[in-house]
């Protein structure tokens, strides 16, 4: 009775029932695994990321010590003092150049990932851990560990990592000095910046392990080209 309800009983029409929820499941299987937004956005912060962490060598290999504080200098004591050669004056310029670079690209490009996120739901729906336990179908969903630790690279790693990176710039304290001063300074922004580096680098090490182990060629497929 398709007047009435304005939907097909499948009492009535059993063979159309069955053909309209195949139909709906291959439409499901058909649609992207990610969607292009996700994948576009996920390989260029993938590289910046890479920019980052080359150039934050480089910038770090110029004075590789952490303080805590307003200050820090070779003759001061130092928080953190790292096994690593001192380049003072060496592989910074361009070092600088690329870090910021790479910085604004991933700024931008997050940017666009968290409004998307938001606006399309994604975030809610395949990120956020839902109470009825995992899928029939593994490879479309993420586990819960999977989603919790998604969730903190992109809601506090990220946004923590730019944050610390902006109150150690003169020029953007000089109008919010608060962001410098919650950390007590540009030297704790500094070693905050480097400790957040270390955790996301950590992430990205047994991110690539877990794609391995879980189907490498059929995951990276999915987040390259959207289906597997
Ligand atoms: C800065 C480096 C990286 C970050 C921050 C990062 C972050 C993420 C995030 C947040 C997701 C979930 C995306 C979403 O659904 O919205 C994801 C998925 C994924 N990433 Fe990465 N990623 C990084 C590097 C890599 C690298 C180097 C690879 C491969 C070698 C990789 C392979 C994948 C794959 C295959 C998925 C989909 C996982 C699945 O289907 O279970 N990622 N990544």
């Amino acid at each position: 009775m398709i007047a009435a309800t304005g939907m097909a009983e499948p009492a009535y029409f059993p063979a159309a029932a069955v053909h309209t929820a195949k139909h709906k499941r291959r439409i499901k299987l058909n649609a992207p695994r990610h969607s292009i937004l996700v994948r576009v956005t996920h390989w260029i912060t993938t590289l910046s990321f890479l920019g980052l962490l080359v150039s934050g060598v480089a910038i770090l290999l110029a004075h590789p010590r952490l303080y805590w504080g307003e200050t820090g200098t070779a003759g001061t004591p130092a928080l953190i003092d790292l096994p690593l050669p001192f380049l003072l004056g060496g592989q910074s310029g361009w070092g600088r150049y690329l870090h910021f670079l790479s910085a604004w690209v991933l700024v931008l490009t997050g940017f666009a990932y968290m409004v998307s996120g938001l606006a399309t739901g994604h975030f809610y729906r395949n990120l956020l851990p839902s109470r009825t336990g995992p899928s029939e179908d593994a490879f479309r969903t993420y586990r819960a560990p999977q989603k919790l630790a998604y969730l903190a690279v992109v809601f506090l790693l990220f946004p923590l990592m730019i944050w610390t990176g902006l109150a150690m710039s003169p020029a953007v304290t000089s109008v919010f000095p608060e962001l410098v001063t919650v950390f007590g300074g540009q030297q704790s922004a500094r070693t905050i910046h480097f400790l957040i580096t270390n955790i996301l680098v950590l992430f990205v090490a047994v991110h690539i392990v877990m794609v391995a182990v879980s189907g490498f060629i059929r995951r990276m497929r999915a987040m390259i080209r959207g289906n597997a």
